[in-house]
């Protein structure tokens, strides 16, 4: 297959490239080197196809599409941000720019995506009370964070909820901006597979981490800010009571996932979205992740800290069975021994020209 992966320069894309040309796939990378995820432009690697190019650019994006069979759809900009003003530049790559993508799809005759979801698009997880069962608690109350009283309650009865995994039908509640423009690139992709009668697949990636990962700008990860501060000498620092729940997956099962879905996509029936959650299956703490990359790194011992921010939420892990039963997936890499490889490997630099983040704890 011809594959044009956007955003294929990026941490998640820089793993999926080389692992569908290890599958004899012929790869166009198409990117646009954006400054906040490349304060240094990666390497150029002539035996690549790449495009330095906007998804917002139709000119080029028609050229792109030439003789392509399927497109993987990884462009996005991601994290938190800095605040509200960053709104219209996440709309703009994301939205706008899955908007352009998509339409120059439906020019080209290309009928097979696969899209990089998230699990954001969730807000909290899953939750049930003893009482009342089944329940979605709505954002936590800051007089209950103040009082270092973190776990979600139940809106009926004020008991402590028990987390559960969240599955693909859950309702989506996005929290925040990010969240909010990778819903609708979802929805976007969803009308454009029924309009066209095209096929898409929407791999909701949970926290993703591993070699490659961004250091602490403020649109990396909860395991990349741990890694940058062992690598100053400095202990973690772990937001609230370092219990909330995640699921890590490392970045070489997200790219096998991604494989996968792009050569499964094509069987599916036409005028359809799926959405796959691409988690471990195995949800750890974000105290446990801080601990783990300590030990591993050698370095100081995290530091719970009680601080907490706003809107971030409190549990999010994934029932991943979908992906594994309609899809054949299975992740391969040990928490273990993919926190040791992380530990030590390179992380991509910051620069100067982007701002020190505010921890994320996402
Ligand atoms: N990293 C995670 O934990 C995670 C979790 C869930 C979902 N995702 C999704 O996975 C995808 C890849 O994320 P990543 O972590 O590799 O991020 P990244 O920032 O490392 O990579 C994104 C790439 O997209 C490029 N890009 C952004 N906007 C573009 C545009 N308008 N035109 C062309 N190129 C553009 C950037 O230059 C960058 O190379 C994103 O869609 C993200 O939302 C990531
Ligand atoms: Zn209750």
């Amino acid at each position: 297959m011809r594959v044009l992966v956007t955003g294929g320069a990026g941490f998640i894309g820089s793993h999926v490239v080389p692992a569908l040309a290890a599958r004899g796939h012929h790869v166009v990378v198409y990117d646009a080197l954006l400054p906040t995820a490349h304060p240094v432009p990666p390497p150029r690697r002539p035996d690549r196809d790449f495009v330095h190019a906007d998804v917002r650019d139709a000119v080029v994006l028609d050229r792109a599409l030439r003789g392509v069979d399927a497109v993987c759809h990884l462009a996005a900009m991601v994290g938190l941000g800095r605040d509200f003003a960053d709104a219209p530049a996440y709309v703009g790559c994301n939205d706008l720019g899955t908007a352009e993508l998509l339409a120059a799809m439906a020019r080209a005759g290309v009928a097979d995506l696969v899209l990089a979801g998230s699990m954001v698009v969730y807000g909290e997880g899953r939750y049930d009370c003893p009482v009342h069962g089944r329940t979605r608690p709505g954002p936590r109350a800051e007089a209950d964070l103040a009082a270092g009283r973190f776990e979600p309650r139940c809106p009926d009865c004020g008991a402590d909820l028990v987390p559960g995994l969240v599955e693909e039908d859950a309702p989506t509640d996005p929290r925040n901006v990010y969240a909010a423009t990778k819903l609708a690139q979802e929805h976007l992709a969803g009308s454009w597979a029924r309009a066209t009668g095209s096929r898409a697949i929407a791999l909701r990636y949970h926290n993703v981490y591993g070699p490659g990962m961004p250091s602490d700008t403020p649109y990396a990860g909860v395991a990349s800010f741990f890694r940058s501060s062992l690598a100053r000498g400095e202990a973690p620092q772990v937001f609230e009571d370092g219990a909330q729940r995640r699921d890590f997956v490392h970045v070489r099962d997200v790219a096998a996932a991604t494989v996968t879905a792009l050569e499964a996509v094509a069987g599916r029936p036409p005028g359809t979205l799926r959405a796959y959650n691409t988690g471990s299956g195995s949800p750890r703490t974000v105290g446990e992740m801080a601990a783990a990359l300590a030990e591993a790194y050698g370095g100081p011992a995290p530091v719970v800290t009680g601080g907490y921010r706003l809107g971030d939420v409190r549990h999010i892990t994934a029932s991943s069975q979908r992906l594994r039963t309609e899809l054949g997936w299975r992740p391969q890499v040990e928490f273990a021994d993919g926190v040791a490889e992380f530990a030590r490997a390179p992380q991509r630099q910051a620069s100067a020209r982007v701002p020190r983040a505010k921890p994320s704890q996402v």
